[in-house]
């Protein structure tokens, strides 16, 4: 007669992955992938960009496993910190990611800033690439602007922001007055006769962005400027014209990389040419994820 053994425990089945809705409790989490991806951001830099924002994350059990937002600006949709976990990579997860995030983004037109590594899963999602984003950074210089430059923070910087946000409208085509005044909150604006900047605390020290002027005369004044008011302390600037960048190594913020520039669904794309010249321009993005 043959002994009944006591049958081995069975293997747990691994979690199934699930995407539910981003909410800020994931932000530790979120945290976790972005660090892992060697992205600076903070946990604060993922509760400004939540706040303006909805998301997904995939959970396996509890833990977060990837992460994607959309930060819908009026008629426009950027697509933004989508990190899949490392071990998960390359089984379709990055796509399910990004399907939700186009859905919650509605009819609107959808913008992102590509890394290498996301740009094949975009351009199969129909993006394409319509420039390149240079990202700057080091210990700022001291500098004199050529313009004059005042600057303001707190309640004081809360003055006018309705103007700045109409400057970054018609610069971006983006209606972003509550970010702007998220960031002038928390931050410092920097204004001049044709333009402004902000200045805020990111990743491994400060941010210079968005920088938005009539001509970049205006737009290297509020640079200088900033980098002024940053003197002694890491600063980053991720700029959308390499003209500036001379000026800006001088002030010691080297180019360190930076993305690729893609829409998908554009409204203007067809007759881009023809498209009347905007009155004011995007220098520097508030982010890679914001635009
Ligand atoms: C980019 C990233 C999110 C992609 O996630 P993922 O789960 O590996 O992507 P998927 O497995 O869903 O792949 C999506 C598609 O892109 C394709 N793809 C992915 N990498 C590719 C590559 N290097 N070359 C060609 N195609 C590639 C896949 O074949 C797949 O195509 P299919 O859906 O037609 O089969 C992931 O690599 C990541 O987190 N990278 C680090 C953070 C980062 O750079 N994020 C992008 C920020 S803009």
């Amino acid at each position: 007669m043959t002994e009944l053994s006591t049958p081995a425990p069975r293997a747990q089945p691994a979690p199934e992955i699930t995407l539910a809705p981003f909410d800020a409790a994931h932000i530790a989490g979120a945290l976790r992938l972005s660090q892992a991806a060697g992205w600076p951001h903070l946990a604060q830099d993922w509760a400004l960009t939540l706040s303006v924002s909805q998301g997904v994350v995939a959970l396996k059990g509890s833990e977060v496993v990837g992460t994607a937002l959309c930060s819908a600006f009026g008629d426009v949709a950027c697509l933004n910190m989508i990190i899949v976990d490392a071990d998960l990579r390359g089984q379709g997860l990055g796509r399910r990611l990004m399907e939700a995030v186009i859905d919650l983004a509605g009819p609107r037109e959808l913008r992102l800033t590509a890394t290498a590594e996301g740009l094949p899963l975009y351009e199969k999602l129909g993006f394409v690439a319509i420039g390149e984003i240079y990202q700057h950074q080091g210990i700022a210089r001291d500098a004199e602007p050529e313009l004059p430059v005042t600057v303001t923070s707190g309640l004081e910087a809360a003055e006018g922001l309705s103007r700045l946000a109409e400057q970054d409208l018609a610069a971006s085509g983006m209606a972003r007055g509550t970010l702007i005044a998220a960031i002038a909150a928390g931050g410092e604006v920097l204004r001049c006769a044709g333009g402004f900047a902000l200045l805020r605390v990111f990743g491994r020290g400060r941010v210079l962005g968005p920088v938005v002027a009539r001509d970049s005369a205006q737009a290297r004044a509020l640079i200088a400027a900033g980098a002024r008011r940053a003197a002694g302390c890491f600063l980053r600037l991720d700029l959308t014209d390499p003209a500036l960048a001379p000026e800006v190594e001088a002030l010691g913020l080297v180019h360190v990389g930076g993305g690729t520039a893609m829409v998908s669904r554009a409204q203007n794309a067809a007759n881009a040419e023809t498209a009347p010249a905007r009155e004011f321009t995007t220098y520097a993005l508030a982010s890679q994820a914001l635009g």
